[in-house]
């Protein structure tokens, strides 16, 4: 692992950095090397065999048409570690913001949207190695599918960089915006805990003061999204009790469309 990412300032973010032209999995590689490699190692890759999306679902991606990253973290608590699919969340608006995409929400926990269509979709997932606990969080932007792309997968509610803005973009750069992006908002986290972030991830939610339906163990509820817990959670008015939905616990949809 001794690439450099072209454009990337990052000062431990993407270092070290490789990328594949194939893999199963970019998360399964940085899991299956976690103990070899270091806190901030990254791997991109153009195209996944086995790339994994959330609740067990397929990520696909066409070769060179979308990003394909995963970082390592091995982050001081349990508590940093519950928090990163919402850092990664808004390390990736915030890029997208620099890519000259400004109008990126985040649909609670860590999906990105733009126009009510999802952009990026994020997983983290926990890798225990001896007494260490470490955290591979994955990120897919589809960056250059045209439309018509989604519409022959069946999928609605998809979209891509290019699809939404008719500009091109390199791939090597989002992934750079998006290592920049997430370094400064980890440091932020560890640094002065998720309070500085909690308003920011707020304002960009689209789900908070939406009505919503929550699939938990199977049973389905309807609801009003109207805040966030310290811990991440979304906090939900579901018949006239404010309680709290824990992400990677419930699938959380609007009402009237994705989000
Ligand atoms: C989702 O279901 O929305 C999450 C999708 C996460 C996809 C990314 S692509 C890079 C990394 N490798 C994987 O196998 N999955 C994540």
């Amino acid at each position: 692992m001794e690439q450099l990412l072209d454009g990337l300032h990052t000062r431990w973010l993407g270092r070290p950095f490789a990328h594949f032209e194939e893999l199963s999995s970019t998360n399964d590689y940085l899991k299956e090397n976690a103990r070899a490699l270091p806190h901030g190692a990254a791997v991109t890759a153009d195209h996944q065999t086995a790339g994994r999306g959330r609740s067990g679902k397929a990520w696909q991606e066409g070769a060179r048409d979308g990003l394909a990253l995963s970082v390592l973290l091995k982050p001081p608590s349990v508590h940093h570690t519950q928090l990163l699919p919402l850092v990664c969340a808004l390390a990736v608006k915030s890029a997208l913001y620099r890519l000259s995409i400004p109008g990126a929400g985040i649909k609670w926990p860590n999906d990105i949207v733009v126009n009510g269509k999802k952009v990026c979709g994020i997983l983290c997932e926990g890798v225990v190695s001896g007494q260490e606990a470490y955290a591979v969080c994955g990120m897919g932007i589809n960056v250059m599918q045209d439309a018509s792309t989604f519409a022959a997968r069946a999928l609605p509610f998809a979209t891509s960089l290019y699809a939404e803005s008719g500009r091109r973009y390199e791939i090597d750069k989002v992934a750079a915006a998006v290592l920049d992006a997430l370094e400064r908002y980890y440091d932020r986290l560890l640094d002065a805990g998720f309070d500085a972030l909690c308003d920011e991830y707020m304002n960009s939610c689209v789900t908070i003061d939406k009505e919503v339906r929550v699939i938990q163990n199977g049973a389905v509820r309807e609801g009003r999204a109207v805040g966030l817990a310290r811990s991440g959670a979304l906090l939900v008015t579901l018949d006239g009790v404010l309680t709290e939905i824990n992400a990677g616990e419930a699938s959380v949809r609007g009402l009237y469309g994705y989000v």
